[in-house]
C-alpha cells in the first residue's frame, strides 16, 4: 500500500531511514514518498483506463507545489476550490484550462481572474452562483464552460462532516431541480452547459453510494438529452478511500470493476477528483518525544506534533496508526490496525503541546515503551494533513519532505517566528470612517 518499511528495525521512506530524516530537517515532519504517489495515481488511472478520464487531483488534499508539478508530470489534470488553489497550479505550471473549480462560495474576484486565466470547467453549486458566473463571462465577452453539481441525496456512510452527497448539506442542486435550471439556462451566452458533476464526501469506504449516485444522475443525464442539451460530460467527484486501519479501503480496481460498466459507451467525457487515495497513505508525520507524564491511571506520552500539524484526529476523531520509528525485531508492526496486540505494549494517549484537551494524535493506544528523544510516525497522514495544519498556539508549521529512492528534497521549509508576525502590524497609520 505504501513505501514506508521496517528494515531491521528502523522506519524507511524508500531507501531513506527516518532518522536520518529526523536529524536533518528536524520535527514534526511531514514525509512523502515519491514512489507512493505516483503508484497510486497510476493504479487510479489504469483502473479507469476503459472511459480515459481525466484525474483531476484533488489539490486540497495535499498542496505542496513539487506535489502539483510531479502529478502533473504523470499526466493529473486539477481540481481547485479557490483563487489560492488556482494560483498554486499556475504556480506550479500547470496551464488552468487542465482544471475543474469547484466549491459553493466562489466569490466574483475568483471567477472573473479563473475565466481570465481559461479555467477548464467551473462546478457549479446554485442557481445564484450559475447567474454570477454568466453575467461575468458575458461582460467580458467570453464563455465559461460548467458543469452543474448535482446533490444525489445518497448516504456515502462516512464522518457526518465530511458527507456531501446528503440533501440536508450546502453542496449541489438537488437532481429534480437540475432539468429546470437548465431549461431556464436556455439563450444564456456566457454559459457552455458541458454536464453533471457530483461528489458524494470522503472517504467513501463502499461502493454502492457510487453506483446509486451515477445511476440517479444518468437518468437526469438522458431526461437533459430528451430536452434538446448536449450532455457531454460527468464528473463523479472523489471520495475514494485510503488505508487508516489495515487495508480498510478498496482498491482502485475494486471501485473501477463497479463503476466502469455504469459509464462505458455513454458519450460522456469522464472526470475523476481524487485526492484521498492518491495522497494518504503517501505521507506521514514525524514527530519526537519531548515528556512522558502519569495522571492518575493515564498515560500520556507528549510529542512535539500536535493538532496543529495533523486536525484530523481532533476533529473527526479519525483513526491514524502511530508507532515509534526504531523498535526491536519483534515490535515491528505486521499491520497497522487499531486492535493491534504486540507483547511489551503500553496504553497511553499520544498528544502535543496544544493548550487544548482536544489536542491528541492517538488516545487509549497500545504502543511499545517510549521515552524522551525517541521518534514516533503516525501514518496515512499525507491527505489532510500538513494542508489543514495551522499557527494555533502560534506555533510553526511543519517542514515537508519529498523522498524519491535515496534521496530526500525539503519541499517546504519549517516556519519561523518571523513568518509568523509577517502580516501583522503595530505601527500603521489608523484608517478614519
Ligand atoms: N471533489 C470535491 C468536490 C471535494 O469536495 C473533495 C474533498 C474531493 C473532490 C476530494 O475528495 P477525496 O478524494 O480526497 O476524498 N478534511 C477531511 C476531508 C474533506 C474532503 C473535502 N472534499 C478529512 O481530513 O478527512
Amino acid at each position: 500500500m505504501d513505501h514506508f518499511c521496517y528494515q531491521d528495525g528502523v522506519l524507511h521512506c524508500e531507501s531513506v531511514a527516518a532518522p536520518a530524516l529526523c536529524e536533518r530537517f528536524g520535527t514534526p515532519l511531514y514525509v512523502y514518498s515519491r514512489r507512493t504517489f505516483l503508484e497510486h495515481y497510476d493504479r487510479l488511472s489504469a483502473a479507469f483506463a476503459e472511459l480515459n478520464p481525466t484525474i483531476c487531483y484533488a489539490v486540497k488534499s495535499c498542496h505542496n507545489l513539487a506535489i502539483l508539478r510531479m502529478l502533473s508530470q504523470r499526466g493529473a489534470a486539477f481540481d481547485v476550490v479557490s483563487g489560492g488553489e488556482l494560483r498554486r497550479i499556475e504556480e506550479a505550471g500547470v496551464d488552468p484550462a487542465r482544471a475543474v473549480f469547484a466549491g459553493v462560495g466562489k466569490t466574483d474576484d475568483e471567477i472573473s481572474s479563473a475565466l481570465d486565466t481559461g479555467i477548464g470547467c467551473f462546478n457549479v453549486e446554485s442557481e445564484g452562483e450559475l447567474g454570477r458566473i454568466a453575467a461575468i463571462a458575458e461582460a467580458r465577452g467570453v464563455v465559461a464552460r460548467v458543469a452543474l453539481r448535482v446533490n444525489p441525496d445518497v448516504d456515502p456512510k462516512t464522518h457526518v462532516y465530511t458527507t456531501t452527497g446528503k440533501r440536508e448539506t450546502k453542496f449541489g442542486i438537488d437532481l429534480d431541480r437540475a432539468r429546470r435550471v437548465i431549461s431556464d439556462l436556455d439563450g444564456r451566452a456566457g454559459i457552455d452547459l458541458a454536464g453533471f458533476h457530483m461528489h458524494l464526501g470522503s472517504p467513501v469506504n463502499t461502493i454502492e453510494p457510487y453506483i446509486e449516485s451515477i445511476e440517479k444522475t444518468l437518468e437526469l443525464v438522458a431526461a437533459c438529452r430528451a430536452d434538446g442539451h448536449r450532455i457531454t460530460m460527468l464528473n463523479i467527484g472523489g471520495g475514494f478511500g485510503a488505508h487508516y486501519d489495515d487495508d480498510e479501503a478498496p482498491s482502485a480496481s475494486a471501485y473501477a470493476q463497479r463503476i466502469v460498466p455504469l459509464l462505458a459507451g455513454k458519450g460522456l467525457d469522464i472526470i475523476l477528483e481524487p485526492g484521498r487515495s492518491i495522497a494518504a497513505n503517501a505521507g506521514v508525520l514525524l514527530t519526537r518525544v519531548l515528556y512522558t507524564k502519569r495522571s492518575g491511571e493515564r498515560r500520556f506520552v507528549i510529542v512535539d506534533a500536535a493538532m496543529t500539524e495533523l486536525l484530523r484526529p481532533a476533529l473527526y476523531g479519525s483513526f491514524h496508526f502511530a508507532w515509534p520509528v526504531v523498535v526491536p525485531d519483534e515490535m515491528v508492526p505486521p499491520r497497522r490496525s487499531a486492535d493491534l496486540a504486540v507483547d511489551g505494549c503500553v496504553v497511553v494517549d499520544l498528544v502535543g503541546p496544544v493548550c487544548e484537551s482536544g489536542d491528541f494524535l492517538a488516545k487509549d493506544r497500545a504502543l511499545p515503551p517510549l521515552t524522551r528523544g525517541d521518534l514516533v510516525c503516525v501514518f496515512s497522514a499525507g491527505a489532510y494533513g500538513s494542508v489543514m495544519s495551522s499557527q494555533y498556539n502560534s506555533r510553526c508549521r511543519a517542514a515537508e519532505v519529498l523522498v524519491g529512492g535515496s534521496e530526500a528534497r525539503l519541499i517546504r521549509r519549517r516556519e519561523t517566528y518571523d513568518d509568523l508576525l509577517a502580516t501583522e502590524r503595530v505601527t500603521d497609520a489608523p484608517v478614519s470612517f
